[in-house]
């Protein structure tokens, strides 16, 4: 792929990666993705935005110089270090060694933790600053928690270009960039919200309330397509996604489970039942059957969580961690939380997901509730003490 031009003198100098299939360890990528970089060539000085992925610094150096040599860069900026973002620039530092470097605080470092080099040198930007390329103008949004402290926004003012860095990004690979020339890639954009900004809303709010006070024409994202027809439609998606649940009126216990022969689901739907008679609202949630968007909602939704699994070679079972492992962002401070379990002789399962809710700061009210094998109809009556106990602690 040879660089892309954008408009004017700015070209996109990426990536493309259709094989990769999984990104970060944790996230589908089921249509590949791209690593995106940006030259802007000004009348005096010549600025790259985003400095790429380390296994891909020959490729990505190769075609920055198919447009510039890049001894010839002035700026390097860097809008986020995760190594997606910067695995390169100690490569890109030798072949472009007179560039100066421009990133946030946190960002700074990142850089030096990432190229185990000291970056006194560069340049440390507070929110607003400005680059002046000649005839065009960086302006620097610090936007941190999108989705690392150090993340940062490049806007270009002449142009009305956001380089938004992950914000707004998905992992879809498509060598013709841009989003009018392409397919529907909503199912991609959205799973990249749900992954990578959802846990950060408020932080989202905040960044596109002040993307509003812009006249974006054009937002060249880090990864996928370039969005230059649906900018505002983008961007609404965004709103919606990160509007906080409101809680019901009526206080509401979450009922979460994972159960191989059904036993701790038994315990569950009696925990639901002992709730509802002291008066709350509950919902039941088999942990392998929603998916994990759904079930973020519902616990952001609740007032409380009773969660369960039976004991599998010592442990609770992965569905319950995953879940929890997810919670770190919902406000969980506060809430009510309580766990359960079928067991046959160790019963490790409720005892350590109770640990982990007080870890998460939910109120724990009391000991974890659990049954040998099938639960007998004394495991069951305390099942519904412990339900009507978290809902009156609701
Ligand atoms: C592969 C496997 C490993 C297990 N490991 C443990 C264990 O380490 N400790 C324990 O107390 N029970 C263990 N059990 C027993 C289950 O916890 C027990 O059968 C329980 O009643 C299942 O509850 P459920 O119907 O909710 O799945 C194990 C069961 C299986 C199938
Ligand atoms: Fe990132
Ligand atoms: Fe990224």
């Amino acid at each position: 792929m040879r660089p892309l031009k954008i408009t004017d003198n700015i070209w996109w100098v990426g990536i493309l990666d259709p094989q990769l299939r999984v990104f970060d360890v944790v996230m589908k990528a089921e249509h590949g993705t791209t690593y995106n970089s940006y030259l802007i060539k000004g009348e005096e000085k010549t600025a790259l935005i985003e400095a790429n992925k380390g296994r891909f610094s020959g490729e990505f150096i190769a075609r920055v110089s198919e447009v510039v040599d890049p001894a010839e860069i002035d700026y390097i900026i860097l809008n986020h270090m995760e190594p997606d973002h910067s695995g390169a620039l100690a490569d890109l530092m030798e072949a472009a060694p007179q560039a100066q470097l421009f990133f946030t605080r946190a960002g700074k470092s990142f850089a030096e933790n990432v190229s185990n080099k000291l970056l006194d040198d560069a340049n440390v930007i507070a929110d607003g600053d400005t680059l002046d390329l000649g005839g065009r103008t960086l302006e620097f949004m610090v936007e941190p928690y999108l989705h690392w402290p150090d993340t940062m926004f490049t806007y270009l003012r002449e142009d009305n270009i956001l380089f938004s860095c992950d914000f707004l990004g998905a992992h879809y690979c498509d060598d013709r960039l841009f989003d009018d020339l392409l397919g529907n890639y909503d199912y991609a954009f959205q799973y990249y919200f749900t992954a990578i900004m959802r846990p950060f809303k408020s932080h989202v709010r905040r960044a596109l309330e002040r993307i509003d006070s812009l006249d974006v024409k054009m937002v060249c994202t880090s990864h996928g397509p370039i969005i230059r027809t649906k900018v505002a439609e983008r961007l609404e998606s965004y709103r919606q996604w990160s509007l906080p649940l409101e809680k019901g009126e009526k206080k509401t216990l979450a009922v979460l489970y994972v159960s191989a022969y059904g036993n701790t689901e038994r315990m569950g739907l009696e925990i639901a039942e002992g709730a509802k008679a002291a008066g709350v609202e509950t919902e039941i949630y088999d942990l392998g059957a929603v998916d994990m968007e759904r079930l973020l909602n519902e616990v952001e939704k609740a007032d409380g969580i009773a969660i369960g699994s039976c004991t599998i070679n010592g442990d609770a079972l992965p569905q319950t961690w995953e879940l929890l492992s997810h919670l770190i962002h919902i406000n969980t401070k506060g809430m009510v939380g309580g766990a359960f379990g079928s067991f046959a002789w160790s019963g490790e399962a409720s005892l350590l997901l109770t640990e982990r809710l007080k870890g998460l700061k939910f109120k724990v009210p009391e000991k974890p509730v659990r049954a040998r094998l099938t639960p007998t109809p004394e495991d069951l009556a305390n099942c519904r003490a412990f339900g009507e106990a978290l809902a009156k602690a609701l």
